[in-house]
């Protein structure tokens, strides 16, 4: 559930129309809610109760300083994957304490800032990394806490450009070759083993393939135990769904409540903090991308509603055929309805919002983009050089700009010209 709903003919974020913010922040622009984001929030931590868990919102999703605040004020913690990602978990007020490191490429120097800031745990991805690891935590005389991600080798059955867990992805270690990467870092003398990881994919609509790892990870830890080595905590990444169209994936509540019945049953368990990565399920049907239609061009074959957000803004379509639900925000004024193919002003074919959607529209019109809170600003880019939209969060009845529209002059900003050349003349 969500807290964008009609009233009246016309589509409100909160207790404020979406008329209203594009008067006042223009269009494209991406709209969250507070609400929203709290209650997909707490439906996680609700969901795992008293057993031991931390919830680390992964920044990738909406790394917005406004969102990560607001989740760092509810207790969570967070997945990041890059020094720019855990600069602005600490902007936004989160403790590293509660910071997991994840992705397949750490370099030096995001290892050493992490470790200087005392995070709570490394995703390690390889041997190599490790390795890695090790060196920079002993010239700086620290200890690492280490998990190591293991690729459990499910099939999490989504699209293939966000399914992670599969023995053919660059990501985590072999199931059957981690215990020997364990054994490895056990003699290793700057890291200190805590924790079990694996993340095998997004947008996960059933809780087999997330019931199938965790099985590989139990039956993983049971060898580990053997050999002397116990972890405090397994991390199960993120990768629940959401509903974009007409899929039903389980409430976190059901895959909770799924895991802890299996975990129930493993020895020990009480003691093993849990570990998730949300990203998609918390911040995803949290916002919407505002747009106006600035021409209605019908055609012979197809009628085109184009706006003014493209694939720079949301390139979700575009990139994995996605499905966003595109809705009129002011039904009040008839309009005749068509079929109309909602596309950008970027110089592409494959800039789409939506194909072939039913509309009620005319020229100057506003659209919403739904399921744009997670994996839309945080992969907006400058081509055909258009500034990235605003954002703002609403929250009960009042919208707060939570970043500026680019400015064009950004657009530039550090690029330089060539000193003067005689050549050139
Ligand atoms: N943890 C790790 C290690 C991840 O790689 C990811 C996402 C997550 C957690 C969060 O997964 P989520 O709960 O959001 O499914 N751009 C794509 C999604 C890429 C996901 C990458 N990894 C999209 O727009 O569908």
């Amino acid at each position: 559930m969500d807290h964008f709903e009609y009233r009246d003919g016309v589509l409100y974020g909160e207790e404020v129309p979406l008329t209203r913010i594009a008067d006042e922040f223009g269009t494209p622009c991406y709209v969250y809610s507070r609400a929203t984001l709290a209650r997909h929030f707490r439906a996680y931590s609700e969901a795992l109760g008293s057993h031991p868990h931390l919830i680390c919102y992964a920044v990738k999703a909406n790394s917005n300083l406004a969102v990560l605040g607001l989740l760092a004020r509810m207790g969570a913690g967070f997945d990041i994957v890059s020094m720019g990602e855990l600069e602005r978990v600490l902007a936004a007020g989160g403790d590293p304490a509660r910071v997991v490191f994840s992705g397949v490429a750490k370099q030096e120097a995001e290892m050493a800032r992490a470790l200087e800031v005392g995070i709570k745990c490394f995703n390690v991805e390889s041997r190599p990394e490790l390795e890695r690891l090790d060196a920079v935590a002993g010239r700086l005389g620290k200890i690492a806490p280490v998990s190591l991600r293991v690729n459990p080798d499910v099939n999490a059955g989504t699209h293939p450009y966000i399914s992670t867990g599969l023995k053919d992805n660059k990501f985590g270690i072999p199931v059957d070759e981690a215990l020997a990467v364990y054994q490895f870092a056990a003699t290793l003398p700057n890291v200190r083993i805590t924790g079990l990881d694996c993340h095998i994919g997004s947008q996960l609509t059933e809780l087999s393939p997330f019931l199938d790892a965790l099985e590989r990870l139990l039956a993983l830890l049971e060898r580990l135990r053997e050999r002397g080595i116990e972890v405090q905590h397994l991390d199960l990444g993120g990768g629940l769904g959401v509903p974009y169209r007409d899929e039903r994936p389980p409430a976190p509540f059901d895959y909770a409540t799924a895991l802890l019945e299996r975990l129930a049953r493993w020895p020990g368990s009480e003691h093993l903090t849990l570990l998730f990565e949300p990203g998609r399920s918390i911040a995803a049907n949290a916002g919407i991308l505002l747009t106006r239609v600035e021409y209605l061009k019908p055609g012979e074959t197809k009628n085109f509603a184009i706006v003014d957000a493209g694939m720079n803004d949301l390139i979700r379509p575009a990139l994995y055929q996605a499905w966003q639900a595109i809705l009129a925000v002011d039904t009040r004024q008839p309009r005749d309805t068509a079929t109309y193919d909602v596309v950008g002003p970027v110089c592409e074919t494959g800039d789409f919002l939506g194909k072939e959607r039913m509309l009620a529209i005319a020229a100057g019109d506003l659209l919403a983009v739904r399921s744009a809170g997670a994996y839309g600003f945080v992969m907006a880019s400058n081509y055909n050089s258009r500034p990235r939209p605003a954002e703002v969060m609403v929250a009960g009845d009042t919208a707060h700009l939570v970043r500026r529209r680019e400015r064009l002059e950004a657009l530039w900003a550090g690029e330089a010209l060539l000193p003067d050349d005689e050549e050139a003349h």
